[in-house]
């Protein structure tokens, strides 16, 4: 492979997974309640709870040539290699020729040799959260600033009231700040939400959902899917590349992978990942997300008040959700999956809110992450019908066909 194949290869590869993304988010959009666990990242993969990562080889069980990354889960492999390369405002080829493994360039040593020092700093002055990445110091560059650039900005005026400012005259009381409204409680928020999308008896009667639509990337490429979903949790989902057809599934017990390059099957905290974001009822039921009641505060998007959920998903990822604090609705979502080298943020904004029999479905949803080259993907529905038969065997992994892809 030359490099701009493997650039190509790349480019599919997470193509592919920010429709996964969009995937999840309009599967979720559609439905109710069931303790289903949020990942929602489409390039990233979660944090591993203990279970998952078991039943999950690592890179150096995988892969050819790992020295460092030891111990990360396979499916955060790539990912990883995404944060590296939006760290350094680069793309694959930076550090890599083909193929993969290989340790011709010279970058792909300093990189060992810089996330054995994040490991380091973040185990002996960070008391072993992630605190340093990265992103820390590349910040999109490959060549760090460590000395400040001369002249300075102009200061900005003082705060009033700040270090510097005239002290309020003698016998006059400071202004104290407006008190602020009471927020609503999380367990409010996500009644109204129900509410807002048709409320529980409707999201009750969701046995099926199939839909169509398009998914527009940043570059401009655009494909056709087709998605259909049972409940509570089986789906197939089908995306037409130049490169031919994407297909991905689970049948309530194995999740697969299917392109031009063949079938594997999906499992470990990819899986996780998988069954989130595409069960009919993922986006719905929130409260079986959370491993514990999540904090609540105001915000804004845009001129929108919002209120936000915080908190800590039982698959170990921090996920927060805006509801819009007029109409209720859910209007953004923000995941971030901790990995040994960084914190992978992805978020996924909903809009065209319709009603389908009954259910409130967004029919835009634009998935953003740290994928280079393709920062945002949005995926709009053209169709989508709520209870029409869907054929089981849509689900099941098909027989292998040509050889496991990689990476
Ligand atoms: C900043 C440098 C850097 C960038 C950019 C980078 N990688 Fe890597 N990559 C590495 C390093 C270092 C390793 C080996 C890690 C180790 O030894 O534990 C690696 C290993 C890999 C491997 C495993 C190869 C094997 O079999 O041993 C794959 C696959 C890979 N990278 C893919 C990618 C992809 C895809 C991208 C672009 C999204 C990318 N890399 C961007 C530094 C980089
Ligand atoms: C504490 C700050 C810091 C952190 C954290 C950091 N780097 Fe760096 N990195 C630097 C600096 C500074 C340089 C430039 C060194 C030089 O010029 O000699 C650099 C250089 C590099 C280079 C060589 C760039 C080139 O143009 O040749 C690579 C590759 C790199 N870093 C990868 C990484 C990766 C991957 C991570 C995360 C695992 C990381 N760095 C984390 C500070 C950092």
């Amino acid at each position: 492979m030359k490099p701009n194949i493997l650039k190509l290869t790349v480019a599919i590869l997470f193509t592919v997974s920010a429709f996964v993304v969009m995937g999840k988010v309009s599967a979720q959009k559609t439905v109710s309640l069931s303790p289903v666990t949020a990942s929602s990242l489409g390039i990233a993969v979660p944090a591993q709870t203990p279970s998952a990562a078991s039943q999950e080889k690592t890179v150096e069980q995988t892969r050819k040539n790992i020295k460092v990354l030891t111990g990360m889960p396979d499916s955060q492999l790539i990912p990883v290699m995404n944060f590296f390369a939006t760290s350094m405002g680069r793309r694959c080829d930076f550090c890599h020729v083909n193929p993969w493994e290989s340790d011709e360039k010279p970058e792909k040593q300093t990189a060992r040799e810089m996330i054995k020092m994040v490991l380091d700093v973040n185990k002996t002055t960070f008391k072993g959260n992630t605190t340093v990445s990265c992103y820390t110091c590349h910040r999109g560059r490959n060549q760090p600033q460590g000395v400040p650039i001369l002249p300075l900005p102009k200061p900005s005026p003082p705060p009033p009231g700040g270090p510097g400012a005239a002290a309020p005259p003698a016998g006059q009381p400071q202004a104290s700040p407006s008190p602020r409204p009471a927020v609503p409680s999380a367990d409010d928020i996500l009644n109204k939400y129900i509410a807002a999308i048709g409320g529980q008896a409707a999201i009750d009667r969701l046995k099926t959902r199939t839909a169509k639509g398009t998914v527009v990337q940043a570059n401009g490429n655009s494909f056709q899917f087709e998605l259909s979903q049972t409940a509570p949790d089986k789906f197939y989902l089908l995306v037409t590349t130049p490169q031919g057809p994407f297909e991905r599934g689970f049948n309530g017990q194995a999740g697969w992978e299917k392109t031009a390059r063949g079938v594997r099957e999906v499992i470990g905290g990819e899986l996780v990942n998988f069954k989130a974001g595409n069960s009919l009822f993922a986006l719905i039921n929130f409260r079986g997300q959370y491993a514990r009641t999540p904090r609540v505060r105001r915000d804004k998007i845009d001129d929108r008040d919002v209120y936000v959920l915080d908190g800590t998903t039982t698959d170990g990822k921090r996920m927060r959700l805006y509801f819009d604090a007029s109409t209720g609705l859910l209007v953004r979502r923000v995941t971030a999956t901790p990995t040994m080298i960084g914190v992978i943020p992805e978020q996924v904004d909903f809009d065209d809110y319709r009603e389908v029999d009954g259910v409130k479905f967004p029919f835009i949803a634009r998935a953003s992450g740290i994928e280079v080259g393709n920062p945002v993907s949005t995926r709009t529905f053209t169709e989508i019908k709520v209870n029409a038969p869907v054929d089981d065997t849509k689900f099941k992994m098909p027989p292998p066909a040509a050889k496991p892809t990689s990476p």
